[in-house]
């Protein structure tokens, strides 16, 4: 049984195992629950203790809402949670007037199926293994 929370409250680093599959530079579990914190929105899916989806959204808190992340666990793939638990951001973003993501062209069907819209992007991508040896800016 699927359970879906919309707080970090109780979450520790160990719930947060087996996540960014594929990646050269994956985020620690330390990391990404730091992450987790520091966005204004924020959907689990647990199974157990274990997490096994995540999306998160960062925020100016009155206009625009962006979605880093989202990700089910291999293991727990096709059983509907990723469409759950964009289904609940979604629905917790609904005041923003824009929610903007980035995906590569394959994924984007999954998008649409929830009212979402392709539109162009321009991006600048630093390398990740040097970001996981510094401070955020501004801190
Ligand atoms: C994309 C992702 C979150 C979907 O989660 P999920 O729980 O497997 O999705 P659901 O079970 O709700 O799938 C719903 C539908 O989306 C489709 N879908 C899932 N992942 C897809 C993908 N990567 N590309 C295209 N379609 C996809 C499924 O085939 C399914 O369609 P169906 O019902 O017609 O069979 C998951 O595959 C994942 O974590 N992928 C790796 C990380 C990733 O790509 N995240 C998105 C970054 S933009």
């Amino acid at each position: 049984m699927i359970e879906y929370r919309d707080t970090l409250a109780g979450v520790e680093e160990a719930q947060l195992r087996g996540f960014f599959v594929g990646w050269p530079h994956p985020p620690s579990p330390a990391h990404h629950l730091r992450m987790l914190h520091g966005s204004r929105h924020v959907w689990l899916a647990l199974d157990g203790e274990q997490v096994v989806g995540f999306v998160n959204a960062i925020s100016d808190g009155f206009m625009t809402a962006y979605i880093p992340l989202l990700e089910v666990l291999p293991a727990w793939q096709g059983r509907g949670i990723g469409t759950e638990l964009m289904r609940r951001m979604l629905d917790s973003l609904r005041v923003y007037y824009n929610i903007d993501l980035m995906c590569d062209p394959d994924v984007q069907p999954f998008y649409a199926r929830l009212g979402m819209r392709p539109v162009g992007g321009m991006v600048v991508r630093h390398d990740m293994s040097a970001i996981h040896q510094t401070t955020p800016a501004g801190e």
